[in-house]
């Protein structure tokens, strides 16, 4: 099979595509044919070797979503058939063929559902709505989302008016993207360099971090709420907490799947259910054939995505 991996850190141009063997699934892994592989920021990072944690050891596979169909079953794995399509998250690799991927945190692919699709719509989803429903908004309540226009971030801003927010803020790099959010419901559009976001919000999804950490905890009204999920790090204001009774909650997509079994499923469900009946467009920026994986992070580098970044095997 065709895998890509990096045997150095550095830009997009250290990928390299090789021939390997196919992994062998073990107890509670399902060995997968990628269909669709996703391409994340956090991707990018660990190529460059800042991802959490600091840099994998090397030579290391990248990736860690797919969709596709179930090949072999590693001992002890229920629930699941060879030739079942399903989508997951995987934590060793993904830019490959063949992947490997934890049965317990795999889902089925409804029929007539593709590959891709699976990749943008639950994949990504699972992380907006763990993040919304994490911070749970309530009444009135206002949501501030940064990175708004990323596969993550475009769709929190439409489950977030799908829950009744009434004031959903896009926050976003570029004001090339603000088109694509007013399109997708957002209600106002700020970009990172304006002086003001307007009228504080009672919650921040954050998508981004790193320098933008102090800028969004400063969005927030008093005794507002920040969900932070994203890979850019940052250094909490921690005075701002106190002054303005405000809290930050981290999240990952492991830990939430892991701890919360039944939401995880419920989520799944959901996101298939608005994405049948039209209320959830997953937007798919780009698809790439596998061996452009180059080209995919230098895309999401650029920071130039509408939505999923994807590569087909
Ligand atoms: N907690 C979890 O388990 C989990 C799971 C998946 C993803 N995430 C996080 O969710 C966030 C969005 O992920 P995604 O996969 O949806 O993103 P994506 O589709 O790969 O989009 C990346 C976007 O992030 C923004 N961005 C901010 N800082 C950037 C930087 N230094 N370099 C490049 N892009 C940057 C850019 O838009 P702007 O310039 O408009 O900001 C860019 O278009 C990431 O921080 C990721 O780590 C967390």
């Amino acid at each position: 099979m065709r895998r890509v991996r990096f045997h150095a850190y550095g830009g997009p141009e250290v990928l390299c595509v090789e021939e390997a063997e196919s992994p062998v699934p073990g107890p509670g892994e399902l060995l997968v044919r990628t269909e669709a592989i996703g391409v994340t920021l956090p991707c990018a990072r660990r190529v460059r070797g800042d991802g959490k944690g600091g840099g994998d050891p090397l030579p290391t596979m990248p990736g860690g979503e797919i969709a596709g169909e179930v090949v072999a079953l590693g001992p002890d794995v229920t629930g699941f058939a060879v030739g079942d399509r399903v989508t997951s998250l995987t934590f060793k690799g993904s830019y490959a063929e063949l992947a490997l991927a934890p049965a317990a945190l795999a889902s089925a692919i409804p029929d007539g559902a593709s590959a891709v699709e699976a990749v943008a719509l639950v994949r990504s989803g699972q992380v907006a709505l763990a993040a919304l429903s994490t911070a749970a908004p309530a009444g009135r309540e206002s949501v501030l989302i940064t990175g708004a226009a990323s596969a993550t971030g475009h769709l929190a801003v439409q489950l977030a008016k799908l829950q009744g927010v009434p004031r959903v803020v896009a926050a976003v790099g570029s004001a090339a993207k603000a088109e694509f959010l007013y399109g997708l419901g957002a209600d106002e559009v700020v970009t990172y360099d304006q002086v003001s976001w307007g009228e504080p919000v009672d919650i921040v999804l954050d998508g981004v971090g790193g320098e933008l950490l102090p800028r969004a905890v400063a969005a927030l009204a008093e005794g507002g709420r920040l969900i932070f999920f994203n890979s850019g790090g940052g250094t909490v204001p921690a005075f701002e907490l106190l002054a303005g009774s405000k809290t930050i909650t981290g999240l990952t997509m492991r830990r939430f799947a892991t701890v919360n079994p039944e939401r995880y499923a419920r989520h799944h469900a959901r996101l298939w259910e608005l994405a049948a009946s039209g209320q959830l467009r997953a937007a798919v920026h780009t698809e790439l054939p596998l061996a452009e994986a180059a080209k995919a992070h230098e895309i999401i580098e650029a920071r130039a995505n509408l939505g999923k970044v994807v590569l087909r095997p």
